[in-house]
Parts: structure tokens; C-alpha cells; sequence
């Protein structure tokens, strides 16, 4: 089949690629022109595992091109997919849709022969009837269906989220557009994998609950966690206490400083702009928006306390910057809101964060930034874990005492336990579970 891609950001190009690599024939078009020249030459935008070598394959194997002008690829596609930003909007927290509906214009100019038009982009509940409303005003004689297939990947795990999905979400009334979308998915019939076939409106509906449900998760835990620490248990058991019970299941139940990232935060408050519009508040959804924003600032006070109260003067050694591992993306990550607080506390901070660093030195440029997590902690008089890499997860901890002021680690994703650090001679505080001094 002939795809064209509208968007080359994270989703539309690991979702060009993977359909590419499917054997379909994709033409990723992006207005962006250095973008463009660079994807050519294969110079990826984001750092994404494996993502690279998948792009450099399927261009090889021609299946996989890079356009500024969609013309072409668009006139001939059995299946544009729009998958453009909808960033929240300034001051209200709607998604801004200005990006989607300029692409619908564009494609409705173009069409030619039945074409499925696929929002992949998170978009809000009627978002396809108006790309529906925009075509059909600017283009009554065409022929086409606009469905609706949300995309469920995460960063870091992209490719394989894509290839190996839980499950596909299509939603179309259209018998016509259904085979069209089947076809395109039928290599993940190998695999078994579910395709969910639902009207337009439920599959946008779909993927807010997702995000918003795993976002309430992680904040129920969250909570447990800060329980746990008041009542002297341990959230690590009380997660594998209640995550062994099926209904529950067992992931998304690490506590930590809160949740960042691209999606989680922008998806749940645009979840909680569209239900009190409709007079139907989802107020869990709220309480959890609440929750994250004040766990994430109130982060500092741990390093602060680990300090005996006091954050003036010291140097704080950061290991992670990055919302999340494997990845360089910064959007609200929770070091956004820890970082600036313990600098405007009187903090020194220096950090080291393994993709991260060119991001995050736009956004806190006041850090001093290290070519290793060592570097990081010499001279530091706590050491401060927010982002679990894998490279944080086996450091030499008798080096890194030696190389600090004084030897106190804060974990705020539970990367050690308090018994092998505290044999070691340090102070160790995490998440939801006791502390050891
Ligand atoms: C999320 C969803 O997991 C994807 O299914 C969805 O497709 C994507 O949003 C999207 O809408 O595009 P992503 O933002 O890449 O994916 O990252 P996650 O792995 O979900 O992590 C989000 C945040 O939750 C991170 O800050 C992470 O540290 C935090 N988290 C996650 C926890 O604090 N605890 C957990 O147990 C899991």
C-alpha cells in the first residue's frame, strides 16, 4: 500500500518507518526543510533505539522517502495519516488542533481516487468529524474516509511498541476504509495481535483513557508511596503485593518523583478541558492532574531534608535528566521543576544525563554540566537520582563515595536499596520505602 505521512515528529516517524519496514511503500512529508535534508542523509532528530539503522534500511530498500512537498505522495496514497503536534494550548490547556486542520486543507486539495485519511495524532473527541466538515466543504467531489488510529507507543520503546502492540485502534464506520487499515496492519496478524474495529469518536476517546487511566496509576502509587513512608512499609512490596492480582497487573506501579513526558501531562489536562466542556467532569482525572504537578515540585524538600534542611551552599550531584530513560526528551520532566527549586534554594548544581544534555542545557542553563555521572558527584554533597538510565544502575559506589563531599544519596526512582547502600557507609533515601541513615 502507498502511505503518506504528515508529521515527522516522534510518532509520524517511527510510524513511517515501521510501515515502511512492513513492506508498504511510505513517504514521510514534514514542512520543516533542514529536517527533511537531515532525515535524507540519515540523521535522526530524536534519539530513539534502533530507530536509525530502521529508517537507513528502508530508505535503502526505497520504500522509505523523505518530502517537503506532500503533493505527489499524497495524490497517490491509499492512506494519509495525519500525525502532526497537538501541544496544549496557551493558557487553557485545550489540544491545539491548528496543526491538524492545516494538513486536512492541504489533503483535501490533493486526494485523488478513494482515499483513508487516519489522524494518528492525540486528538480530542470530534476532532474527525471536522476534518470530515473541512474536506467535504473544500472538496464535494471527493472520495474518502477519515479514521480515526491513535498510536500507544512510548518513547524509548518505540519501535517495538509499534511492531508488537498490545493492540490496534481503528475507528471508522466505513466498511471500505476498514480493509484499507486491515491491510495496511495485516503483517502484526503473525503475532495475533487484537485489531479493536470502534466508531470514530470512541477510538479518539480511547486514547485519552489510556494516557489518563496509566497517569492515574502512577499517581496511585505515588500516594502509596508517600503512605508507605509515614506508616513505615515498603512500596516496592505493596506493588508487587497488589500488581500480582490480575485486575491490577503489575506495571505502572513504580513510584517516583511523578510523571513527565510529551503525552501524560498534556493528554490528561486536554481529558479535563474536553469533559467539563461537555458537562461531564472527569474528576479523578483532575485530582491526579493536581496531585503530579504538586509531587513534582514538592521533590526538592527530599534533597533538602536529606540535608538536615538546608540546600544553601551545597552541591547537589544530578545523575538524569530526561523524563524517562532512552530517551533525550525533556518536555516536562519532573527535573524542570526539582532543578530550579533547589537553585533557587541556593543549591550548586552540576548533572549528567546520557542523551539529555543538549536539551535540558536550553531549558536550565544554569547547570554545570558533566561528561560522566563520576564527574557529576566529585565534590557533591548529595548525590541526586532522577532518571533511572541503565548506566545509573551499577555505578562503583565506593568510588563515588570517595569522590563526594559526604555520602548521601537521594533515589528518586528506587535504583538501590537501603541495605546495600547503607553497608557501603551512605545515607540513602528513596521513594516508599525506609530510610537509612
Ligand atoms: C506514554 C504511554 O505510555 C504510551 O502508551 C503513549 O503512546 C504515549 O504516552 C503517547 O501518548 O504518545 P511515554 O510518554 O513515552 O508514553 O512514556 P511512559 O513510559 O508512559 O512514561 C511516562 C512518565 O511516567 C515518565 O515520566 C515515567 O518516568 C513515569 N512513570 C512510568 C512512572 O513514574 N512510573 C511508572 O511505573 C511508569
Amino acid at each position: 500500500m502507498r502511505v503518506a505521512m504528515i508529521g515527522t515528529g516522534y510518532v509520524g516517524l517511527v510510524s513511517g518507518a515501521c510501515f515502511a519496514d512492513f513492506g508498504h511503500v511510505v513517504t514521510c512529508v514534514d514542512k520543516d526543510e533542514g529536517k527533511i535534508e537531515r532525515l535524507r542523509q540519515n540523521v535522526i532528530p530524536i534519539f530513539e533505539p534502533g530507530l536509525d539503522d530502521l529508517v537507513a534500511s528502508n530508505v535503502r530498500d526505497g520504500r522509505l522517502k523523505f518530502a517537503v512537498d506532500g503533493a505527489e505522495a499524497i495524490r497517490q496514497a491509499d492512506a494519509v495519516f495525519i500525525a502532526v503536534g497537538t501541544p496544549s494550548r496557551r493558557g487553557d490547556g485545550h489540544a491545539d488542533l491548528s496543526y491538524v486542520y492545516a494538513a486536512a486543507e492541504e489533503i483535501a486539495g490533493l486526494i485523488e481516487g478513494f482515499t483513508v485519511i487516519v489522524t494518528k495524532s492525540t486528538v480530542p473527541v470530534g476532532t474527525g468529524d471536522e476534518i470530515e466538515r473541512i474536506i467535504k466543504a473544500r472538496r464535494p467531489d471527493a472520495d474518502f474516509a477519515v479514521v480515526s488510529n491513535p498510536e500507544f507507543l512510548r518513547e524509548g520503546a518505540a519501535i517495538d511498541d509499534f511492531k508488537r502492540p498490545d493492540r490496534v485502534v481503528v475507528g471508522t464506520d466505513s466498511e471500505r476504509a476498514r480493509l484499507v487499515m486491515a491491510e495496511l496492519y495485516r503483517p502484526l496478524n503473525l503475532n495475533d495481535t487484537p485489531i479493536l474495529f470502534t466508531g470514530r469518536r470512541t477510538s479518539e476517546l480511547i486514547k485519552y483513557a489510556a494516557n489518563a487511566f496509566l497517569a492515574m496509576k502512577i499517581t496511585f502509587i505515588n500516594e502509596m508511596a508517600d503512605l508507605c513512608e509515614t506508616l513505615g512499609a515498603d512500596v516496592q512490596q505493596v506493588a508487587r503485593g497488589i500488581g500480582l492480582d490480575n485486575r491490577i497487573g503489575p506495571k505502572f506501579l513504580h513510584a517516583g518523583p511523578g510523571y513527565g513526558g510529551s503525552c501524560f501531562p498534556k493528554d490528561t489536562l486536554a481529558l479535563v478541558r474536553t469533559a467539563t466542556d461537555a458537562g461531564s467532569p472527569v474528576r479523578l482525572i483532575e485530582t491526579t492532574v493536581q496531585v503530579n504537578d504538586a509531587r513534582k515540585r514538592a521533590m526538592a524538600s527530599r534533597v533538602a531534608d536529606a540535608l538536615g534542611g538546608n540546600v544553601a551552599g551545597k552541591t547537589i550531584g544530578v545523575l538524569g535528566l530526561t523524563f524517562k530513560p532512552n530517551t533525550d526528551d525533556m518536555r516536562d520532566a519532573p527535573s524542570l521543576d526539582i532543578v530550579p527549586e533547589l537553585q533557587k534554594a541556593g543549591a550548586i548544581v552540576k548533572a549528567f544525563d546520557p542523551e539529555g544534555m543538549d536539551e535540558a542545557a536550553k531549558l536550565l542553563p544554569d547547570i554545570q554540566y558533566c561528561s560522566g555521572p563520576y564527574e557529576a558527584i566529585t565534590g557533591a554533597d548529595v548525590v541526586l537520582i532522577l532518571t533511572e538510565w541503565n548506566q545509573f544502575r551499577a555505578l562503583d559506589l565506593d568510588r563515588v563515595k570517595l569522590l563526594m563531599s559526604q555520602p548521601i544519596m537521594v533515589d528518586l526512582r528506587n535504583v538501590y536499596s537501603a541495605p546495600e547502600l547503607k553497608v557501603r557507609g551512605f545515607a540513602y533515601h528513596s521513594i516508599g520505602r525506609p530510610t537509612q541513615d
